[in-house]
């Protein structure tokens, strides 16, 4: 245990200023500080705001010109997309609201192929078409998605079946008729 006076003397230790420790005048500690704390001369902090102002233009310009070439880039999409086909914008339009673009883009169909399944999507599902739009769309997906030639001809064949059974009927009809 250490006497009291030393223990107070060493309790006061750090409050002994630091140049006497560092072997530091007290002039010299207080030209240090000065140095640190100098405030900037006009001349500095002029270039310093320079430099500032010139990063902020700098920003701004990098933003103008991003803002002009999204724009450039949505008026190319707009463009187009208006010059695109009346055909594909009408599927785009009638055809995307009860199942994906994808699925239409997907399947070939023959002329007859495309009007029986633009009326099964309009008779049985009730899709909203006028007849003037029926005629565009088939004639469009006709051109742009036409059946192989297998599936053309099944697709023929269905359409001369459904043609010709009525009439079939009607020759059976007639001969049951006149047998009797
Ligand atoms: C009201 C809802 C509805 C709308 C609108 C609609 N479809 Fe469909 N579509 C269906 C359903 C339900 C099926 C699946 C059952 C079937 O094939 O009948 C289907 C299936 C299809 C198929 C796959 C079967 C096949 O025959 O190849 C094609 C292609 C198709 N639709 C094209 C179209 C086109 C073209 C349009 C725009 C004129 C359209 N759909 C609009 C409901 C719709």
């Amino acid at each position: 245990m250490l006497p009291p006076l030393t223990r107070l003397l060493l309790g006061l230790l750090p409050l002994v200023p630091a140049p006497l420790l560092a072997d530091m005048s007290f002039d010299e500690m207080m030209h240090e500080k000065e140095v640190e704390e100098r405030s900037l001369t006009e001349q500095e902090f002029a270039a310093v705001q320079r430099r500032l102002e010139a990063e902020r233009e700098e920003e701004r310009r990098r933003l103008a010109q991003q803002e002009h070439e999204a724009r450039l880039r949505q008026e190319a999409e707009r463009q187009r997309l208006a010059a695109r086909p009346l055909g594909e914008r009408l599927v785009e339009a009638r055809c995307s609201s009860c199942h994906p673009l994808e699925q239409v883009v997907a399947a070939r169909h023959s002329r007859p192929g495309w009007h029986l399944t633009m009326a099964r999507m309009h008779y049985w599902h009730g899709a909203e078409l006028t007849w003037a739009e029926h005629g565009v769309i088939v004639d469009h997906l006709t051109q742009t998605q036409p059946a192989t030639t297998r599936q053309s001809m099944i697709e023929y064949a269905v359409l001369a079946a459904l043609l010709t059974a009525p009439l079939a009927l009607w020759l059976r009809q007639q001969r049951q008729r006149n047998r009797k």
